[in-house]
């Protein structure tokens, strides 16, 4: 069924580099916070155990904040990073609604009815705000795994039927097996080969033989143009607007910095400015067939999905 990876590398070699998506990157959390300050407190993170998320505390990368940050003793580029999966999380649904995931969902869903036909049961890891999974749930049995407890509380009034672990793709373990693992648009966050190398192998751990893993980067290196781009919607009583700026790759390196403004409008209140940014990683596709490969997956096939380059990889 799959292409042999190790062809489909020498194919794509050849191939001339897929045409740029349209769509804007999707934002992001990122750095730390800066411990100095003395609302934040270091945490370690809960590497091999799950929880149930609704009890937990908010964490942004790997640190716990104890209570809002306060700006003043933070420097704006630590600070201004990531907030979206944390303090800002329930804008999400306001900022890529869930209905905007219909097409993408269906597509996926048809390229799973051709790989795995009787396909039932899903691990999404970076779920986020379970936006996708809305979309697939009525087919598939979806388990959902973020790093983020805030952004896995959005998603669980969004699909109160599934369910939901807080977990980091890069270490979590389950002891039970999936006909497929997707990780969605989350994969940025693997901003080094290393951090990549570990969340493939957690998708190739959780995988039934004959299964397979989804990987939906927003782009790779040979799709991705920086720019800007904007969107938002109204809600009930609440709108929110947002900018993004996404900056050049750095040279010698494969992330690139992403810089956003929220326009946050409650109520009759008068629009709010917040501030918000990450870095985030892009892989060449000959970096994902080898690393796919490595990662002991049998073969893959390179997909556009709704514009995005989609690597479906065969568990052996
Ligand atoms: C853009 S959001 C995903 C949105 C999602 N596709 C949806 O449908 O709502 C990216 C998510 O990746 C999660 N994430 C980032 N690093 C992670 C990690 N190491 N392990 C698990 N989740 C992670 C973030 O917490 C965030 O919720």
């Amino acid at each position: 069924m799959f292409a042999d990876a190790t062809t489909l590398m020498l194919e794509l070699q050849h191939q001339k580099p897929f045409t740029p998506k349209q769509e804007p990157v999707r934002p992001c959390f990122a750095e730390n916070f800066n411990p100095e300050c003395s609302t934040i407190k270091p945490v370690q993170p809960d590497r091999h155990t799950l929880a149930d998320s609704h009890d937990m505390p908010i964490v942004v990368g790997l640190r716990e904040v104890a209570d809002a940050p306060d700006a003043s003793c933070l420097d704006w580029r630590t600070i201004m990073t990531k907030r979206l999966y944390a303090d800002l999380s329930e804008w999400w649904p306001l900022m890529s609604p869930p209905a905007d995931y219909a097409k993408e969902a269906d597509e996926i869903d048809h390229l799973i009815s051709e790989a795995v036909p009787d396909a039932r049961r899903i691990l999404e890891l970076g779920s986020g705000g379970g936006h996708l999974a809305a979309n697939l749930k009525a087919r598939f049995d979806m388990t959902l795994v973020d790093l983020s407890p805030a952004m896995l509380a959005v998603s669980k009034r969004l699909n109160p039927d599934c369910r939901h672990l807080t977990g980091d793709m890069r270490t979590f373990r389950l002891d039970e097996s999936f006909d497929i693992v997707l990780i969605h648009d989350a994969i940025m966050h693997m901003t080094s080969a290393d951090d990549l190398a570990a969340a493939l192998a957690t998708a190739r751990a959780h995988l039934k033989p004959g299964g397979i893993g989804l990987f939906c980067p927003d782009c790779t290196l040979e799709s991705y143009e920086p720019g800007t781009s904007s969107g938002g919607s109204d809600g009930q009583g609440r709108g929110m607007r947002f900018l993004e700026w996404d900056q050049p790759i750095r040279p010698g390196d494969n992330r690139y910095r992403v810089d956003l403004v929220y326009l946050l409008k409650d109520g009759d209140a008068p629009v709010r400015i917040e501030q918000d940014g990450d870095d985030f990683a892009v892989y060449a596709q000959s970096q994902w067939l080898s690393m796919l490969g490595k990662a002991g997956f049998s073969g893959v096939e390179l997909h556009l999905v709704s514009g995005r380059e989609v690597f479906l990889a065969g568990a052996a």
